[in-house]
């Protein structure tokens, strides 16, 4: 007999569902041969290490915004609304088209989205996971009624093309999801979100900030580059979302025995094979797709929930389970009955 979470016994008070997905990526495959040309690497390292093969660029003049807008419409389709319908758009990223105004205005603008308000939100790869409890709140308190929620990043514009420790790793694209109320048992029963700043120099763009605006001493050096030391990014990675996982499926009352579909951020194929063995969960469960895209930071997680809702690998009544960490660090999950 199905197990009935915890939470549904009195915390949650309103059910708050994704009602549609979308994703987006850039036409252009950059393959590891083609890296090969630019830095001191091969397919082989790329593809043992990493487990990434190929990932796509942006095109020239294509912005993050208008990324997220083409997700983002994909997900208003599969949820049967209209731009005017939405009342609040968040949009997560690291690589907003403009300081100010925020993404999340440009993407209304592409949309047409007229009543909604708009804010960005900035927790790198976490973003996605992070709008969906931000969502969630504002839904459950009655705020708002319909909220999109997107992940999208343009990494390739702050990729320091010449360090082969970084450039194989990241990719360009944007998923999206709309929430709203649904009457029933289905929705996002549980979310846990957590940081820890003494690990902000892991993974970090010194400058273009206000700690180190852009000059041209500093462009030269690379500054205004994604840096990142990767072993420990790498250790804490795996820590982080185990233990967001647990979070999560504790509050939800769940074990990972009740998991049809474990959807985790997409940054390197060992990590999520570290964190299915800690999980216990078999890896035909993980939904992967980082061969194909490599790691696209806020819209990571975003594009591997629609493409696995997509494939059918989850059906009305599943229970999901949704961990991200990313730059902060952050990280944070997500239960969701389908
Ligand atoms: N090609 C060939 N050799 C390389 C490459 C490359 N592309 N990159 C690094 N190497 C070399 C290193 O220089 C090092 O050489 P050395 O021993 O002579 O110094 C050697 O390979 C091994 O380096 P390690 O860092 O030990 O390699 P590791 O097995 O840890 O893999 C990697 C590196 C893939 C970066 C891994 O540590 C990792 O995935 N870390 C997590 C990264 C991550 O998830 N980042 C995203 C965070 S999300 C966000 O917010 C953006």
């Amino acid at each position: 007999m199905k197990k009935i979470p915890k939470s549904r016994a009195g915390k949650v008070n309103r059910s708050v569902s994704i009602i549609g997905t979308g994703s987006y990526v850039p036409q252009r495959i950059l393959t590891n041969a083609e890296l090969e040309a630019l830095v001191d690497t091969s397919d082989e390292w790329i593809t043992s290490r990493t487990g990434i093969r190929e990932r796509r660029i942006a095109a020239e003049g294509e912005a993050t915004s208008h990324m997220a807008a083409k997700a983002a419409q994909k997900a208003m389709e599969q949820a049967g609304i209209t731009a005017e319908e939405i009342d609040l758009i968040i949009v997560a990223t690291v690589t907003p088209d403009t300081s100010f105004p925020a993404t999340s205005c440009w993407v209304q603008k592409h949309l047409g989205a007229s009543n909604a308000a708009c804010f960005d939100l900035s927790a790198a790869c976490s973003g996605f996971l992070y709008g969906i409890e931000v969502a969630q709140q504002f839904i459950s308190n009655h705020t708002y009624e319909t909220v999109l929620v997107v992940g999208a990043d343009k990494l390739s514009t702050i990729v320091n093309w010449q360090d082969r420790n970084t450039c194989v790793l990241f990719g360009d694209g944007a998923g999206a999801a709309v929430l709203r109320y649904r009457s029933g048992s289905h929705g996002v029963i549980s979310t846990h979100m957590g940081s820890d700043g003494k690990f902000s120099d892991l993974l970090v763009t010194p400058a273009g900030g206000s700690a180190m605006p852009l000059t041209k001493e500093n462009i030269g050096m690379n500054l205004h580059c994604l840096q990142m030391q990767g072993r420990e990014t790498f250790k804490q990675a795996v820590i982080s979302m185990a233990a967001a996982a647990k979070a999560a499926l504790d509050k939800a009352g769940l074990t990972t025995d009740d998991l049809t579909c474990v959807i985790p951020h997409q940054a390197n194929m060992r990590i999520i094979e570290a964190l299915a063995d800690r999980l216990k969960v078999p890896l035909s469960k993980v939904h992967v797709n980082l061969d194909r895209y490599g790691n696209t930071s806020a819209a990571a997680v975003a594009i591997a929930l629609d493409e696995a809702n997509r494939s059918g690998r989850f059906k009305s009544g599943d229970y999901i389970l949704l961990v991200v960490f990313g730059g902060g660090l952050t990280w944070a999950s997500s239960v969701i009955e389908w």
